[in-house]
């Protein structure tokens, strides 16, 4: 990819190689084949196609999976429903929190075979999946068990009921948490769901399945339909679905809003994002540098809330550049099931050709472009984590969302030019602010318009807080008390 760099090999750092040390890959038993997951058990897709899922480190195809169409689609929400009117809706929240809790559990149990599930399938280091994405998970499930049969309370006075049949729909960064985003508030108030989980990574939504037969989820409470955006838009459009629930792009939000617009479909959008990661000049540097870092690389920027923007305040440019520039030489690229691997694969080709196309466009735009000259593995798809430097809001680079491992710098002099370049974006889901002084970090986080603001550490999630945007970043929060709100009618609604 873009070789232009500036300074490059003034900024050496010595790097330790380690021994590898993989994961072992054995404890996940893959079958050749899924079918769909509809009343409880894998039924064979009646439109009779597959199609395959790779590892995107090594382009092997790991699996195929069933492509649900039209007939495919009415039968699991058909499922749903009727799980719903049967079942679901008339178990008291003590008993629905029961399976709840049995589902965190057995997650818990299985969790090092879901971490490296999720590495095989979305090229996420087995650090991250392991770290993060499968104990969140299991926490979201454990913390909407204790919902469930509290719900009375969590409306001052106002009696929640279900909403009915859950359309969900979700990307391939995090798999399995936006799995457990979407079905632990949907079944904690009392609804029934019919999910669909992105074209690249559906391997852990359907080894999920195993775990709702494990825990005896009676059959048609959560239907897991795979398949593409026409399956999505499928979903969607079907008449008997009472809510839907989407995270993925923007575009694709939009057409969902449409569609959905003027019937009785409730509607949650988590969009994009294009956050600022702001660090004033009386931040510890050196913490900033290693917040920034996870901000943007260490999920190959395949998060919807990656702190993509860097603002600096101008006194402290040279030494941020400096500290970034030979912090990012020494991220480790490679190998996604490696405990020593920093940054894994890109998600898919198509990601990674829109990620060149963004850097190629930064370049002829005028930014200078300086990349992590590590060794990438000559299969699979891999893009060097990249800094963008002399970028303005002009840029198209400090406006889109990349979605890649690619940081555009800018820069402020004033707290009020910092606030000003932060909300200059079409998007409102995250910042970050890098301070000292507690002061400044509550004046300037409240003219901040972004859905969740961390301060001096970036990435933090917690089922109990709630995560969601402003603007195009959509609408709606997911985790707490108010990702409840998103799956129930209130009295005298
Ligand atoms: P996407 O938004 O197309 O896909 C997300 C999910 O929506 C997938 O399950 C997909 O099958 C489904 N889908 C696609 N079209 C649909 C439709 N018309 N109706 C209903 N469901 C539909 O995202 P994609 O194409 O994978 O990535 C494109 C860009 O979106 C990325 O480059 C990135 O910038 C952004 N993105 C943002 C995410 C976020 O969490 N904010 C997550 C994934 C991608
Ligand atoms: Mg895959």
């Amino acid at each position: 990819m873009a070789s232009r760099t500036n300074g490059q090999s003034a900024q050496k750092a010595v790097r330790w190689e380690y021994a590898p040390a993989p994961e072992a890959r054995q404890i996940v038993k893959l079958q050749p084949r899924y079918g769909l997951f509809i009343n409880g058990e894998f039924v064979e897709p009646l439109s009779g196609q597959y199609f395959p899922t790779l590892n995107p480190a090594n382009e092997e195809v790991l699996a195929e999976v069933a492509y649900a169409g039209a007939e495919d689609v009415d039968r699991a929400v058909r499922a749903a429903r009727r799980a719903y009117e049967e079942v679901w809706s008339k178990l008291p929240g003590k008993e629905r929190a029961k399976y709840l809790f049995r589902i965190a559990r057995i997650l818990q149990e299985r969790s090092r075979e879901f971490a490296v599930l999720e590495s095989l399938d979305g090229g996420k280091p087995i650090r991250e999946s392991r770290d993060v994405d499968i104990p969140l998970a299991s926490a979201h499930f454990f913390y909407h068990a204790g919902w469930a049969d509290k719900l009375e309370y969590a409306f001052a006075g106002r009696k929640p009921r279900p909403l009915g049949v859950a359309g969900q729909i979700i990307p391939w960064n995090f798999p399995l948490l936006m799995l457990a985003w979407k079905i632990a508030p949907a079944l904690a108030c009392g609804n029934t769901v019919v999910l669909k989980p992105a074209e690249t990574t559906p391997l852990t939504a359907l080894l999920m399945c195993e775990v709702f037969q494990q825990a005896e989820l009676p059959p048609g409470v959560v239907n897991i339909i795979t398949g593409d955006g026409q399956t999505g838009a499928l979903l969607v459009q079907h008449p008997d679905v009472d809510k839907i629930a989407f995270t993925g792009s923007t575009e694709v939000g939009k057409k969902i809003q449409k569609a959905v617009a003027g019937t009785r479909k409730k509607l949650t959008l988590e969009l994009g994002g294009k956050a600022a990661n702001i660090i004033f000049e009386d931040a510890d540097i050196d913490q900033a540098i290693e917040g920034i870092i996870n901000g943007i690389y260490f999920n190959q920027g395949h998060v919807c809330c990656a702190g993509s923007r860097l603002l600096v305040q101008e006194s402290i440019y040279p030494i941020v550049i400096r500290k970034l520039q030979r912090r990012i030489q020494l991220l480790r690229v490679g190998d996604p099931l490696d405990k020593n691997t920093d940054v894994g694969a890109i998600n898919s080709l198509m990601q990674l050709r829109k990620i060149e196309h963004y850097v190629r466009i930064g370049l002829e735009e005028g930014a200078q472009v300086f990349q992590c000259e590590c060794e990438l593995p000559s299969k699979g798809y891999w893009f060097r984590p990249t800094v963008l430097t002399g970028v303005s809001m002009a840029h198209t680079v400090a406006r889109e969302e990349i979605f890649g491992p690619v940081l555009a710098v800018l820069t402020f002099r004033t707290p009020d030019e910092a606030v000003e370049i932060a909300n200059n974006t079409r998007y409102g889901l995250s910042a970050g602010v890098w301070t000292s002084k507690g002061s400044r970090y509550l004046a300037f986080a409240s003219k901040l318009k972004a859905g969740v603001i961390w301060c001096n550490t970036y990435n933090k999630f917690d089922p109990a807080s709630p995560f969601g945007g402003y603007k195009e970043s959509g609408f709606g929060r997911e985790g707490g008390v108010h990702g409840l709100r998103a799956y129930v009618a209130l009295e005298g609604e």
